[in-house]
């Protein structure tokens, strides 16, 4: 049965997670990872995905700027802002439900000192769907009042860009912490139990 996690622990309220949490992390320090002898492909493609999530997130965000300090209008902003948030918002869901699915519960056979770390990363899956929906919400809300002549914007492009900075202030934070535990893990027990 999962543990509650304390609520110093939650995403939005850590600033990184402990020791305790990435139990491995002080034996695979980050600056070592690509360089070790059992790095391998699963790792290198988990660090390649993430890097992708932070790339397509500041992609949106740049047509956002773009459109709220007026370099593009409406409807330039229309055409570049929907492919790039769908496929963003899309890709993220399908990453998470597959480490929800198929990888975490493999890491929590592998070794009970992970399970804290993968219940903890679940957890802030759970809070950044919530985050995801609020921006989708607003998201389409923003492209109703684009659509729509004559209508004043800012308190709808304000709104968006509340709601997606907090999504990917979460995400910035659960990514670089799942690293911390994933990675080390892949490297410590090899990939061969995670295929
Ligand atoms: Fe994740
Ligand atoms: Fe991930």
């Amino acid at each position: 049965m999962k543990q509650a996690v304390p609520a110093s622990d939650l995403l939005g309220e850590r600033v990184g997670v402990s020791d305790d949490i990435a139990v491995l992390r002080r034996q695979y320090p980050r600056d070592g990872w690509r360089t070790h002898a059992s790095f391998g492909q699963l790792a290198d493609f988990w660090l390649g995905v993430h890097a992708a999530l932070r790339h397509e997130g500041d992609e949106v965000s740049r047509v956002v700027d773009a459109f709220r300090e007026r370099r593009i209008d409406a409807a330039a902003f229309r055409r570049a802002f929907v492919p790039r948030l769908n496929g963003f918002l899309q890709h993220l869901d399908q990453h998470h439900r597959i480490e929800d699915h198929a990888y975490f519960p493999k890491f929590r056979q592998l070794d009970p000192k992970l399970v804290a770390g993968f219940d903890l990363l679940e957890a802030d899956h759970a809070l950044i769907q919530e985050r995801l929906v609020a921006t989708v919400d607003h998201a389409r809300k923003l492209l109703e009042a684009t659509a729509a002549p004559g209508v004043d914007c800012r308190g709808a492009v304000d709104g968006y860009v509340g709601a997606a900075g907090t999504l990917i202030d979460l995400l910035q934070r659960h990514l670089d912490d799942e690293e911390d535990l994933v990675i080390p893990a892949l490297l410590h027990h090899g990939e061969r139990p995670l295929l």
